[in-house]
Formats: structure tokens, sequence, C-alpha cells
């Protein structure tokens, strides 16, 4: 696989001074972060900082108040429907607590994509269901509900489902919160996998600074509705800012 440095790297997605309130809490002020062709780009911040509100614009979820996300050159504002359609399809997302419905089957739920856009039948489905839960480690669970399943179990058939689609960007909210240290260290493998074995651009949210150093190419911190850093991992353990100091050493010592 190649690896190409930062100047020579494509923009897949640029955010640009994106603006974003509920009322009169103000959350997103003014974010500005470009999202490079292949990279695994992490971003970190406390919890209620707006890292999930930021994800939500990325895939056209949320419309910003202000400000402009752009998927590869198209802007989101002004996207027509059409486009907006084949531009989600870019992307497959692992949701916050895996979001598995608990009336449908594990095949069911990670053939949801294929079934709804599709128009696919069991019979073709079920072969790409089987190759994806393979990739995540859970073969032979297409049957189960998610109520027989561990919370590990469901952040990977989460992820099954997010990949289902063939995605080029995945998107992962908080993939290890709630897990075991053992889990974690599961999902975070599994998000490198991912990354080398289907080639794909990676944005991984996350308040845990040992995930975000094991799966990281880049890091980016958002503090007060703005991202404060942005930059190399190298770069973020040796800053002096206090705020990024307080962070990522509070954090790596609970999650160690
Ligand atoms: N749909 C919503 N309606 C109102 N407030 C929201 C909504 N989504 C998020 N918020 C608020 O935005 C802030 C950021 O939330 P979020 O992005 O979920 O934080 P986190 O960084 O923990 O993912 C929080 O104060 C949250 O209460
Ligand atoms: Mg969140």
């Amino acid at each position: 696989m190649h690896k190409m440095n930062s100047s020579s790297k494509n923009v897949l997605i640029k955010v640009s001074d994106l603006y974003r309130n509920f009322e009169d809490n103000s959350v997103l002020q003014g974010v500005n972060l470009n999202i490079y062709e292949g990279e695994t780009l992490v971003i970190i911040g406390g919890s209620g900082s707006g890292k999930s509100v930021l994800l939500k614009h990325l895939i056209g979820l949320l419309k910003p108040e202000k400000g402009e996300v752009e998927v590869e050159g198209i802007k989101m504002s002004s996207v027509k429907q059409k486009d907006l359609f084949r531009i989600r399809r870019k992307f497959g997302m692992l949701f916050q607590g895996a979001a598995l419905f608990d009336s449908l089957t594990v095949w069911e739920n990670v053939g949801l994509g294929l079934i709804e856009h599709e128009n696919m039948k069991k019979k073709e489905i079920l072969p790409i269901v089987k190759e994806k839960l393979a990739m995540v480690g859970m073969s032979g669970i297409e049957e189960l509900k998610p109520a027989e399943l561990s919370g590990g179990m469901k952040k990977r058939v989460g992820l099954a489902r997010a990949i289902a689609m063939n995605p080029e960007i995945i998107l992962y909210d908080e993939p290890t919160t709630g897990l075991d240290p053992i889990m974690s260290d599961v999902i975070n493998k599994l998000i490198r996998k991912l990354q080398k074995t289907l080639n794909v651009t990676s944005i991984v949210v996350t308040h845990d600074m040992k995930s975000a150093y094991h799966v990281g190419d880049r890091m980016a911190m958002l503090y007060e509705g703005k991202i404060i850093f942005d930059g190399s991992i190298e770069n973020i353990k040796t800053s002096e800012n206090p705020f990024i100091r307080d962070f990522i050493e509070g954090k790596s010592e609970e999650e160690i």
C-alpha cells in the first residue's frame, strides 16, 4: 500500500467555519478541519464537546447554522437529492452504542442497507452478511438477536453493518466506550485491520486516549466549539497547551 505525505494527499472532506447551536447552547463555533483520503483521523474532546454533532454534519444528518462541509468538492449545504444519496453511500457509520434494532436478527441488522437500498433477497444478502461478519470475527451468529449478544459483539455487528455496502469512508463514534480493555483492544485492532484491507478513510471520535493513539494517523481536538489541535500523535504528546495536556494526561491515566 502506498503512503503519501500530507502535502500530496487529496482532501476528501473539508469543514469550513462550521457553526451549530441548539437553542442557547453553542456547540460548534467555527470548526475548520480537512480530512485526507486514506488517513485515519481521530477526533478527541471531552464529553459534550460536540464530537457526535460534528460527525453528523459530515454525513449530512445535521445542517450547520453557518459554514460548510464539502465531500469530494461537493457542498453539502446545496447538494442535489441524487448527489446526496450518492455521497451518503460513501459513508459507513458505527453509531455510539451500535444502534442495532432489537427486533431484527443479526443478519437483518447487517443487511439493512442492502434490503432497503438494493432490494436484494435473503439468499443474495446472506453471503455478503457472512463475509462482513467474518471480517469482524463474528461468524455464525446470523440468526441471533441483539439481546443475545455482549457489548463487544454488538459493536462488531454494528461495524459489520457499517461496512456492508463497501463504504469509502468509515465513521466511528466512540467505538470503545463501555467496553472492557480486552474488547477495546479487539476493536482497535479491527479498525486498523479494516483500514489496511479495505483501503478506507476513517474518522474515529473518541475520548479514550489509548484507543486514539492506537488507531490514529492524525489527531484533532475539539474544545469549546473549535479545533484547538490538528496534527500528529507525536506533536499532541508534546503539546504545551494546558487544555490539551489536561485532557490527554487525565484520560490516558484513567484508561490504562
Ligand atoms: N439533537 C440535539 N438537540 C439538542 N441538543 C443537542 C442535540 N444533540 C446534541 N446536543 C447537545 O450538543 C452538545 C454536544 O453533544 P455531542 O456532540 O453529543 O457531544 P459529544 O462530544 O459527547 O459527542 C451537548 O451539550 C448536547 O446536549
Ligand atoms: Mg458523542
